[in-house]
């Protein structure tokens, strides 16, 4: 099971033995890919051969060549030659292997993005309620990208720069052993000192790092609310927090550059102080005749040569703990489970389910262990007809519906559509029945077809404009000035948010449902779009069970059953002519809603 994670930049990031089973989980990305990493391997191997050898090269041409009594040309053009081709086949495969390492890296990280996503749209509502999207961003983006780091940097440096290590020292210790051992006395501090810097920069690194995420996390809050700022004239105030957070973030980068300055200065000083120490201790054994010139040259070669790869080398620890916290965290979401779980074998199609008898049988749910919100709910909708709810905010109408559509399942009782279980159903066939419109309606970019259609190809234009007549939407989509082809943003702002509701009415009734939920679906309309809509809602309603969660009274005066909630239970149900004589909780909410409420009937009064 996934922890809930919620969005803490400030976590912290330590390995635990999760990270290690689910870094393994992602390894298994790679398994398929081993023959490209073992031409990495290969290619690395070339390509520190032929760095090791080109020192060597120079220190023949000095010592048999320069320094003897009779230079022979000849020889030290064909070294030369030699030089220039391990030069080339060095480039070529150091080339090559960078390559074929980042474009494995990368179909790797593409196909766990894939996976990632894939998994993440089949969890169940109670996951994203969990769940803040920035988190899930940051998994989907950031979190893959420190992964495919593992590929590209990890791996490659342990293997080049280790690899790169040994071929030296077993290159200096064949040039001269006493000389070799007395240069690996270095080595140590080295990596000493770069273990110690390292830990240094990357606190600095993580501070800096949280101080962004708050930054970012800001901005986009801010920028998100900016009506509420402006109106509220809070300017001055979200001005004064921006600037702490940007102070804390400047100071961060300061800090960060100063260490790495300071340890890349002093990785290039006591590079200097070794070179210096060699020739110090080598030019005296050169002197003495114990060493020949050229040995000392490829000495110093050498000696440079220990520096880049223990240098990359203390990197890389940083680097495998940061993949793997966020292999952590990716494998806590790939093995979160949907908690609503499709049937092994579902025992009805939506054939089956013919006529769209709703029934609730003693109904008993809550988001949260020991909170309840739906207790003992018990009733049954007869097939095609219209049924109403209403209730204060927080009653648990639109839990209800939440059952009904399965985003949750029941803790006890049943959903049941036609005295089937809705858990036996398979959830494409339970969708193809049913329909929901919301209050809040999400659009995604691209044309008023598409959002009507979502993109499902099967569903024809015409089909699309029928539903958009009946759905009362026609008329606006027409004066736009590309009608149905009118492109809209996923925000939908070049729309009102009556239109989008319309939009929305349009989109459920392609689909043509068996059932139809309507959840405060009139809300943002005002009230002559609603009228226009409440006459349609008879065609609309035809032939189907339709459910629906009044905004306004008038919407359900005349649906044949109307359920009264309060605080998650059915305290009342009946026509509306029968609950007002019953004079009960129902007369009172009424009552409470406007003077007109029940003579009217054209009243326009919010129920919660
Ligand atoms: N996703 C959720 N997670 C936790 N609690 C929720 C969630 N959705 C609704 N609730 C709670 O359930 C109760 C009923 O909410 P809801 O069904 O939306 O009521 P209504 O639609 O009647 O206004 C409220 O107390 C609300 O806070
Ligand atoms: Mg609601």
């Amino acid at each position: 099971m996934a922890k809930a994670q919620p969005f803490d930049i400030d976590r912290e990031e330590t390995l635990s033995s999760t990270s290690f089973s689910a870094m393994r989980r992602l390894l298994a990305y790679a398994r398929p890919h081993w023959s490209s990493f073992l031409i990495v391997v290969g290619l690395v191997i070339v390509y520190n051969l032929t760095q090791v050898v080109q020192p060597w090269l120079v220190k023949i041409v000095i010592d048999q060549d320069l320094l003897a009594h009779h230079p022979r040309l000849h020889a030290i053009a064909v070294v030369g030659v030699f030089y220039l081709l391990v030069t080339f086949v060095g480039l070529v495969s150091n080339f090559i292997q960078n390559r074929r390492l980042q474009l494995t890296g990368q179909t790797i990280i593409r196909q766990i993005r894939q996976d990632l996503f894939a998994h993440i749209e089949s969890l169940s509502m109670r996951f994203f309620d969990t769940h803040e999207t920035g988190r899930l961003i940051t998994n989907v983006t950031s979190d893959t990208n420190r992964i495919s780091l593992f590929f590209t940097n990890f791996l490659l440096s342990v293997i080049r720069d280790g690899f790169s290590i040994m071929l030296v020292m077993a290159a200096m210790l064949l040039l001269d052993w006493k000389l070799a051992l007395i240069s690996f006395i270095v080595i140590p501090v080295i990596a000493l000192i770069s273990v110690l810097f390292r830990n240094k920069l990357r606190y600095s690194y993580g501070y800096t790092r949280s101080q962004l995420s708050r930054l970012i996390g800001y901005t986009a809050e801010n920028l998100g609310g900016m009506r509420i700022t402006q109106l509220f004239h809070q300017e001055t105030k979200q001005m004064d927090q921006y600037s702490k957070l940007n102070q804390a973030y400047t100071v961060g980068n300061v800090n960060e550059f100063r260490w790495s300055v300071l340890f890349n200065r002093t990785f290039d000083a006591l590079g200097n102080f070794s070179v210096a120490l060699m020739a110090w201790v080598g030019g005296l054994a050169v002197l003495h005749h114990a060493i020949q010139l050229g040995v000392l040259y490829a000495f110093t070669s050498y000696i440079r040569q220990f520096f880049t790869p223990i240098n990359s080398l203390t990197q890389q620890w940083n680097t495998l703990q940061s993949s793997m916290i966020s292999a952590e965290r990716i494998g806590g979401v790939l093995l979160t489970r949907p908690e609503v779980v499709e049937p092994p074998a579902p025992s009805t199609t939506d054939a089956s389910l013919g006529r769209g008898r709703v029934a609730f049988e003693h109904v008993s749910f809550g988001y949260q262990p020991g909170q309840p919100i739906l207790k003992d709910i018990h009733f049954q909708v007869e097939p095609r007809s219209f049924v109403g709810f209403v209730g204060q905010t927080g009653a648990g109408k639109s839990t209800l519906m939440a059952l009904l559509t399965r985003f949750y399942d029941v803790q006890s009782g049943a959903v049941t559509i036609d005295g089937v279980d809705i858990r036996q159903v398979g959830s494409r066939d339970l969708h193809r029945i049913m329909a929901i419109v919301q209050q809040e309606v999400n659009l995604f970019s691209g044309t008023v077809a598409d959002n009507i259609r979502l993109f499902r190809a099967d569903i024809s234009d015409r089909a699309v404009e029928e539903a958009a007549e009946i759905a009362g939407a026609a008329e606006f989509i027409r004066v736009m000035p590309g009608g149905y082809r009118s492109w809209l943003t996923a925000k939908g702002s070049n729309l009102s948010l009556g239109q989008r509701q319309l939009l929305a009415f349009a989109r459920a009734l392609t689909l043509n449902p068996r059932i139809l939920i309507l959840d405060e679906a009139t809300a943002s309309l005002d009230s002559h779009t609603e009228m226009i809509l409440q006459q349609g809602l008879t065609r609309i309603a035809e032939g189907r069970t339709t459910l629906v969660i009044a905004h306004r009274l008038s919407t359900i005066r005349q649906a044949d059953t109307i359920y009264v909630m309060d605080q998650g239970r059915v305290v009342e149900q009946g026509t509306h002519q029968h609950l007002i004589e019953l004079g009960g909780y129902y007369a009172e909410l009424v009552h409470r809603s406007g003077p007109t409420a029940d003579v009217s009937g054209a009243a326009d009064f919010p129920l919660d």
